[in-house]
């Protein structure tokens, strides 16, 4: 018999604009990943008058531009550690702070305070029968925000599914409830043409029966998996899971039978994708919502068997050194989970790590550019070192790096760029090694 009784907390039950005026005008406020409270930000924006350079602590957003239009930044200073389309300018225009850091790092630097966290605002689920809510889509780094937060506010949204593993909470650890129902975003399947079907073909080529998975989102991950269909005992060990892991897991390529650990679950950390998915993990133990400093850190990562991981980048050097971040100087995402995973699968009894990234970017006048090149473009970060990288796929093939030397490395790099750049990238290479050719 539950003693829970949503009564006993009508008290600490506000509208958005009520919640949103209780924040101190230059706090640290933490929005919850992906799936965040949208009423509670829409409240805070419409406040925004009130504040005095609020900072607003975030990973990835979806939707418009809201905190980071132009002139906002007299009330707001968005703190982002992973960006997404509504945050590039005000990166470009240097409006906004980018913070470097590790997926599966944010728990604990926010716990240490080195990620300040005065506020936290998340979206839930209704309560169950006992009072708990779910973190829902987003269990990442939810619970520490709500936690470490001296305020900490949710968005009971009605439309939220109720998952298993680590996102659960209890009303009582929250200061305001706010009941809101919103749609959740949805991204839709990306196309997949034949340059992700070509890279999607040689990763397949590397994953064995019985390997446990981390890809991505997007048109690579979705391309892979179009070529797993026939493989067996998969499992799924994955920052993220999107519809396409769906379509793999309904082909029975995905049994988890042979995980090390988690036997037959699928280990996630959020899921994003269209709302199939999101009725899949709605009330199913068949996934696993565990914390990101779980479900990322390499030390669990490496527990895994034979685990694999797909990731994209934007430029890989002849070193092999992979920015997957940025376009020289101008922040374009962040490192996210990437190194998370590169290392835990380097480590993994069988494991590998794989880089993908077409041969070519076309720019929007139809000039190419090659993604493998001689240097890094000037101001860019390394997101996963030389030392770290294992293979990179273009759909040229596959450029082993792991045990090869700098010679080596930019032989086999050269090899899968795009053609028209081959020349260039060879007469590079000769500069630097006499007996390359
Ligand atoms: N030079 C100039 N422009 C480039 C470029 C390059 N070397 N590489 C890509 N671009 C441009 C593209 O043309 C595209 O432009 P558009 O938007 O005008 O079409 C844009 O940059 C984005 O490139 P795209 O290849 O479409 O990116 P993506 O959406 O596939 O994302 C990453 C690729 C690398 C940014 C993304 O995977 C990422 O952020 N990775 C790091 C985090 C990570 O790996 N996390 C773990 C997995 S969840």
């Amino acid at each position: 018999m539950s003693n829970f009784d949503m009564k006993d907390y009508q008290s600490i039950v506000v509208s958005a604009e009520e919640a949103v005026k209780r924040i101190p005008k230059d706090a640290n406020v933490w929005l919850g990943h992906i799936s965040e409270p949208k009423a509670l930000v829409a409240a805070m924006v419409a406040n925004k008058e009130a504040y005095d350079r609020v900072k607003v602590w975030h990973l990835l957003r979806l939707g418009p531009e809201d905190i980071t239009l132009p002139g906002n930044e007299r009330y707001f200073l968005d703190k982002i550690i992973f960006a997404g389309g509504n945050a590039r300018r005000a990166l470009a225009a240097g409006t906004a702070d980018f913070v470097p850091g590790y997926f599966h790092d944010v728990p604990k630097l926010v716990r240490e305070g080195k990620y300040p966290c005065d506020v936290s605002m998340v979206q839930v689920s209704t309560p169950d029968e006992n009072g708990y809510v779910s973190l829902g889509v987003n269990v990442d780094f939810g619970v520490q925000i709500v936690r470490t937060a001296k305020i900490a506010i949710a968005q009971i949204n009605g439309k939220l599914p109720r998952t298993f593993g680590d996102g659960l909470l209890h009303i009582s650890e929250f200061d305001y409830l706010v009941f809101a129902d919103d749609d959740l975003d949805e991204i839709q399947p990306p196309a997949i043409g034949d340059v992700e079907k070509a890279i999607g073909e040689h990763c397949a080529g590397l994953i064995e029966d019985g390997s446990t998975l981390q890809l991505g989102i997007g048109g690579i991950p979705d391309a892979v998996m179009l070529f797993l269909g026939h493989k067996k005992d998969l499992g799924i060990h994955s920052e993220m899971i999107s519809d396409g892991t769906l379509d793999l897991y309904e082909k029975g390529a995905i049994t988890g039978a042979l995980k090390s650990e988690n036997v037959g679950k699928m280990i996630v950390t959020f899921v994003m994708g269209t709302k199939r998915v999101y009725d899949f993990v709605d009330n199913n133990p068949l996934v696993e919502f565990r914390t990101v400093d779980y479900v990322n850190h390499p030390v669990i990562i490496m527990r895994q068997r034979k685990m694999v991981c797909v990731n994209a980048a934007m430029e890989v050097d002849l070193q092999g050194q992979v920015c997957a971040e940025s376009i020289g100087l101008w922040q374009f995402s962040g490192v996210g989970g990437q190194v998370d995973f590169v290392r835990g699968a380097s480590m993994s009894d069988g494991g590998k790590s794989i880089i993908t990234l077409p041969s070519v970017a076309v720019k929007k006048d139809g000039t190419k550019i090659s993604k493998i090149v001689p240097f890094l473009t000037h101001g860019a970060p390394v997101t996963t070192s030389r030392v770290d990288v294992d293979y990179v796929i273009t759909e040229y093939g596959i450029a082993e790096m792991k045990g090869k030397s700098l010679r080596e490395r930019a032989q086999n790099l050269t090899a899968i760029a795009h053609p028209d750049f081959r020349d260039e990238l060879t007469e590079e290479a000769a500069r630097r090694f006499a007996e390359f050719l």
